[in-house]
C-alpha cells in the first residue's frame, strides 16, 4: 500500500526522491519522508499529511543535501497516521534508515526480542523492527545484515535501507510486496512501481521474492536468499511517460474514465481475429476448455464487480457454471475445487494480498489459475499459471475506470472463447457478438460527450445523505459498481441492491427526494425493473433511470433519464457504467472531495 522510492548518482537526491514520491502518492498518502546521505550524515525529515507538506518543510528538498536517499510515503497499517510513524525509521544511533512496505507479521515478537535487549522503539510501527535488527546484526558487512534480518522477518515486504558508512549505497528487498529497481546514466533508483521512476529511465530489473539488490552510482548488483550474485536482465518499458501524467485533465479519474475507448480498444483487439476470439495466452487446448467443468472468478472491489458481470456471461454464453467470489472470503472458506475446475484472479495491480493468496490456495490445492492483470510483471501476473493482460495502461486515480472496463472486455472475451470451444454458439452469434464488441469504444466515446448533462445533474446531489442503485441479474452487477464508485470518492452513503430485494427491508431507508439510481439494460427484466421503481416513486424517491435507447417506457416511472446506446445483452455494463462513473466523479468534485485520492484508500491494497 505504501510506496517506496530511492536514488543514488551523480545528482542531488532529494529532488529525484520528491518527484518519484509524488507519482507514487496514489499507493497511500496519510504521511511521506525521505532520508538523504550527505557522505557523512544520514538526515530525515518526515511529515504527516500529503506530500506538499514535506515539499514545503524541505523546500522542495533543497535543505536536504546529497546524492543517496530513500523516500517513502504512507498507508498506515501499523500505527496511527503520525511525525513519529512516518518512514523512514532510523536505528537509535541515526546509521541506518529503513522504508518499508508491507506488514513485519512477527513485529511485536520481534520488538519484545529487540527490547529485552536494551532497544528503544521511537514509533508504533511494525518498520522500525527492521531498523533495530539490521542494527543488531550490522558487523560492517551490510549484505550479511539484511540476509540475517531476512532470516527473522515474518510478513510481507519491500524495504529500502541506506547505512551511514556506506556512503552512496543502497540496498533493497523484497517478499511479497512489489519493488523494480532501474539504471540511467545518472544514478540508479529502486521504486515500488514503475511511473515513480519513468521521467529517469524505462530500463527497469523487476526484483522477485527474495532477491537483493545492492547500487550505488555506478551500477547495480544482485543477490539471492543465500548472498550468492545473481543476473537479471533489465526490461525496457514501452509506455509513453505521459501515460503516467494528467495531460491536462483536473484529475486522473478524469482523463482515465476517458481513456476508456482506447483501452478498450486495446484489449479487445489482439484477440479477434478472422471473426473468431484468439486468446494464446491462456494456454489451454480445445480439449482443455472443454474439460472445464467450473470456474470460480476471485477478486476485490471493483475486480470482483466485474466477475459479477461475468458470471452472467459466462453462464449465459458458455454454460458453465461459474461462481463468483470475494477474494478474501474465497481463501478461508475452504471452496469445492478439482482437476475440472478453473480459477480466473482478476486484479488490476496485481499485487491485491487477498487475490494472491487466493491464487495461492487454488496453486496450492492443484487447480489451474488464470490472472487477468493490468500490472505487466506484477506478483499475480508472475505466479498465475497462465495471464491474460488487459491493456488500460497505468491507472492512477484511487478509485478504477479504465481498468475496470478493460476486465470486462477480458471477461467477455474469454467467455466467447469458452462459447466456441464448447460449440454452443453458432457463427452467426458470434459474428454479431463480435461486431458489438468491436463497437463498444464508439459507444463509449459517445456516453463520454454526454459530460455536461451528468454535471449539472450531479450537483443537484453534492448534499445527498443516501443514494441507492437498484437492477436486476447484469444491471444488479453495474449498480455494485455504481454504488461503490459514487461511496469511495464522495463520501455519500450509498447502497447497490437487486431491485426485487429492496422491499425486503431497505425500502423503509426511501424518504421524500431519496435519490435511487435504476439500472434498466435487460430487455426481458424491463416490466419488472419498472415496477420496482414504481414501489421507490410511491414513497417519494427521485428515480434518474439509466436504460437502453428506445426504452422510452421509463420515462413515464422514472424523473430523470439517460440512454445507453444499443448493445448485445451481456455487453451492456460497459456503457451503462460511464454515466454512473461520471455521476460519481462531478459529485466528488461539487463537494471538493480529493476525488484521485479518497479518504483512508490507497491504489494498491498489499494488506490482509
Ligand atoms: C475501487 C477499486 C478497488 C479495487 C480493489 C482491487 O474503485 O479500485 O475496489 O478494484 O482494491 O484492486 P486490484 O484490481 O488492484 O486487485
Amino acid at each position: 500500500m505504501c510506496g517506496i522510492v530511492g536514488y543514488t548518482g551523480n545528482e542531488q537526491a532529494a529532488p529525484v526522491l520528491l518527484d518519484g514520491l509524488d507519482k507514487l502518492e496514489y499507493r497511500g498518502y496519510d504521511s511521506a519522508g525521505i532520508a538523504v546521505c550527505d557522505g557523512e550524515k544520514i538526515r530525515i525529515t518526515k511529515a504527516r499529511g500529503r506530500l506538499k507538506i514535506l515539499r514545503e518543510l524541505t523546500h522542495d528538498g533543497r535543505m536536504l543535501s546529497g546524492t543517496c536517499g530513500i523516500g517513502h510515503t504512507r498507508w498506515a497499517t501499523h500505527g496511527v497516521p503520525s511525525n513519529e510513524n512516518a518512514h523512514p525509521h532510523f536505528n537509535e544511533a541515526g546509521t541506518i534508515a529503513v522504508v518499508h512496505n508491507g506488514i513485519i507479521e512477527n513485529y511485536q515478537k520481534l520488538r519484545n526480542m529487540l527490547t529485552e535487549r536494551g532497544y528503544a522503539f521511537a514509533s508504533e510501527t511494525d518498520t522500525e523492527v527492521v531498523a533495530h535488527l539490521l542494527d543488531y546484526y550490522y558487523k560492517g558487512d551490510p549484505l550479511q545484515a539484511v540476509l540475517k534480518m531476512m532470516n527473522r522477518v515474518e510478513g510481507s515486504y519491500a524495504l529500502g535501507i541506506i547505512f551511514q558508512d556506506q556512503p552512496g549505497k543502497i540496498y533493497a528487498v523484497r517478499k511479497d510486496s512489489p519493488l523494480i529497481a532501474g539504471t540511467s546514466r545518472d544514478g540508479n533508483l529502486i521504486a515500488s512501481d514503475v511511473p515513480a521512476i519513468l521521467k529517469y529511465t524505462r530500463d527497469v530489473y523487476f526484483i522477485q521474492n527474495e532477491e537483493i539488490v545492492c547500487m550505488d552510482a555506478e551500477g547495480l548488483e544482485f543477490f539471492n536468499i543465500d548472498g550468492e550474485p545473481i543476473w537479471k536482465e533489465a526490461v525496457t518499458i514501452q509506455w509513453d511517460v505521459t501515460a503516467a501524467e494528467k495531460a491536462g485533465y483536473e484529475h486522473f479519474m478524469l482523463k482515465e474514465i476517458y481513456e476508456q475507448p482506447k483501452a478498450v480498444l486495446d484489449t479487445l483487439n489482439p484477440r479477434i481475429r478472422d471473426g473468431r476470439v484468439e486468446i494464446e495466452e491462456l494456454g489451454m487446448t480445445e480439449e482443455e476448455i472443454r474439460a472445464v467443468r467450473k470456474i470460480f472468478i476471485v477478486a476485490c472491489g471493483s475486480a470482483y464487480h466485474t466477475g459479477v458481470v461475468a458470471k452472467y456471461v459466462f453462464e449465459g454464453l458458455a454454460r458453465i457454471p461459474t461462481e463468483v467470489d470475494l477474494a478474501s472470503e474465497f481463501r478461508y472458506r475452504n471452496p469445492i475445487l478439482d482437476s475440472e475446475t478453473l480459477v480466473i484472479v482478476v486484479s488490476q495491480s496485481g499485487e491485491t494480498a487477498d487475490t494472491l493468496a487466493a491464487l495461492r490456495e487454488a496453486k496450492r490445492r492443484g487447480v489451474r489459475v488464470l490472472g487477468i492483470v493490468n500490472v505487466v510483471g506484477s506478483s499475480i501476473a508472475r505466479e498465475a499459471d497462465n495471464v491474460m493482460y488487459t491493456w488500460a495502461g497505468p491507472e492512477i486515480a484511487v478509485a478504477t475506470t479504465k481498468a475496470y472496463s478493460t476486465q470486462l472486455i477480458a471477461e467477455y472475451l474469454l467467455a466467447i472463447r469458452f462459447a466456441q470451444a464448447r460449440g454452443v454458439v453458432s457463427q452467426e452469434e458470434t459474428d454479431e457478438m463480435l461486431a458489438e464488441l468491436r463497437r463498444l469504444p464508439e459507444h463509449i466515446e459517445m456516453l463520454l460527450g454526454h459530460k455536461e448533462k451528468l454535471q449539472r445533474f450531479a450537483n443537484r446531489y453534492i448534499a445527498a445523505r443516501d443514494v441507492f442503485f437498484i437492477g436486476r441479474g447484469i444491471d444488479y452487477a453495474i449498480s455494485l459498481e455504481g454504488s461503490l464508485k459514487l461511496k469511495e470518492v464522495s463520501y455519500i452513503h450509498s447502497e447497490a441492491y437487486a431491485a426485487g430485494e429492496l422491499k425486503h427491508g431497505t425500502i423503509s431507508l426511501i424518504e421524500e427526494g431519496t435519490l435511487v439510481a435504476a439500472v434498466l439494460t435487460q430487455e426481458d427484466l424491463y416490466k419488472k425493473a419498472v415496477s420496482n421503481i414504481v414501489e421507490v416513486k410511491t414513497r417519494g424517491a427521485f428515480v434518474l433511470a439509466v436504460t437502453n435507447v428506445g426504452n422510452t417506457e421509463v420515462e413515464k416511472a422514472a424523473d430523470y433519464v439517460i440512454y445507453i446506446p444499443e448493445t448485445y445483452k451481456y455487453f451492456t455494463t460497459s456503457l451503462a457504467v460511464i454515466p454512473l462513473q461520471l455521476f460519481a466523479y462531478y459529485v466528488a468534485i461539487g463537494k471538493g472531495c480529493d476525488v484521485d485520492k479518497p479518504r483512508n484508500l490507497a491504489k494498491s491494497v498489499t494488506v490482509e
